[in-house]
């Protein structure tokens, strides 16, 4: 019997790609491999809680966002709903208020949609698994992973921790295009208490939303080329990750960066995503590296947000470094000190 009421709770990172996703088929299907780290402080903590309706009738939701209703999301979530319900079939029974709010500041240029995707499937696997009991971990993982997918492509690398490899690839049998999966290969120990401190040059809407960013690698020039260097970048990462070379892991991290935002300058249409101040920040980068040695990198997402990320090893010169040339560059001095975290969980 069906309980008629519930409420569950799920907080869900954000997620920085290495191997960066950019192109997709239909589904929500990626055009190439990307791995990413899973992140701690930049995370979305959603609620939702269902009652039971009379008989069956289409999705019906409330949604509020940090306590207020926000009728601006909704056909974001109504679209989401409409392509998992087929895989939620007990949906239909049941009203939900899905209450959500973020760790960090609305605006802030960082995009929520990977952690708020990731929270919001997590709920709902949870109450599918609480009406049907039994369901093995990994399928609940997987089954989250593959429902955030279908909200927000790269959303099905915050489910798990603290390495997630998405896309089908020869070097990965397990791998698939439809869920993320835990990097199944040895990570060094340089790799696993990783920083990354997110600079906001630029807080404002991005320019160029990413489905507008994926549909522009259909007949792009050099998507091909492109989404084969993704599966090279997989195969070298491999010994990176392995043996713990960061001067390689800088060299693709950097490369993957910088190649994204070259896909969107050679579009058409074409975009420069970067602001003067992102391009300060890199030069910086590659000036503190060359003097002093220390495996300080940046990544970039498809906006003028800097991400730098440094080991733990190198953590006190890194923040000091970051204070006192990089701050000045950020909007309103404005950054977030975050690091690899764990993957969901739920509250
Ligand atoms: O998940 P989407 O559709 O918002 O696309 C994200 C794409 C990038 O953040 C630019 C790269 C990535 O792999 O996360």
């Amino acid at each position: 019997q069906f309980p008629a009421e519930g409420k569950v709770t799920w907080k869900a990172p954000s997620n920085i790609a290495l191997v960066k996703y950019w192109g997709k088929r239909a589904n929500q299907v990626p055009a190439n491999p990307s791995v990413s780290f899973t992140l701690d402080a930049c995370a979305t903590t959603t609620s939702v809680s269902f009652t039971r309706k009379e008989g069956v009738s289409p999705i019906s939701f409330d949604l509020f966002f940090e306590g207020s209703p926000k009728e601006d999301f909704k056909p974001k979530i109504q679209t989401f709903f409409d392509r998992i319900e087929e895989y939620l079939p007990f949906i239909k029974q049941y009203h939900l208020k899905i209450e959500t709010s973020n760790s960090f500041p609305h605006s802030s240029g960082i995009a929520s949609s990977a952690s708020g995707m990731a929270a919001l499937a997590l709920c709902l696997v949870d109450i599918e698994r609480e009406l049907n009991s039994e369901m093995p971990q990994v399928f609940f993982n997987r089954k989250a992973s593959f429902l955030a997918r279908l909200g927000s492509g790269s959303a099905c690398r915050s489910i798990e921790g603290d390495l997630i490899q998405w896309g089908a690839y020869k070097g990965i049998p397990e791998s698939s295009d439809l869920y993320g999966i835990k990097y199944p290969f040895k990570v060094h120990q340089a790799f696993k208490n990783f920083h990354d401190t997110i600079l906001l040059v630029h807080k404002g809407q991005k320019q160029v939303s990413s489905s507008v960013g994926h549909n522009l690698m259909h007949n792009h020039p050099y998507a091909d080329r492109r989404f084969n260097q993704a599966h090279e970048n997989l195969d070298k990462l491999k010994d990176v990750f392995e043996q713990g070379d960061l001067t390689e892991f800088i060299n693709i991290v950097e490369s993957e960066a910088l190649t994204l935002h070259a896909m969107m300058m050679t579009s058409m249409p074409y975009f420069i995503l970067m602001k003067p101040d992102t391009l300060e920040i890199i030069n910086k980068i590659w000036d503190y590296r060359a003097a002093t040695k220390l495996p300080i990198c940046f990544t970039l997402d498809a906006g003028a947000n800097v991400h730098v990320l440094y080991p733990e090893s190198v953590k006190e010169k890194a923040i000091q470094f970051i204070k006192d040339e990089l701050v000045a560059h950020c909007e309103n001095g404005h950054y977030i000190c975050d690091r690899i975290g764990a993957g969901a969980r739920r509250l």
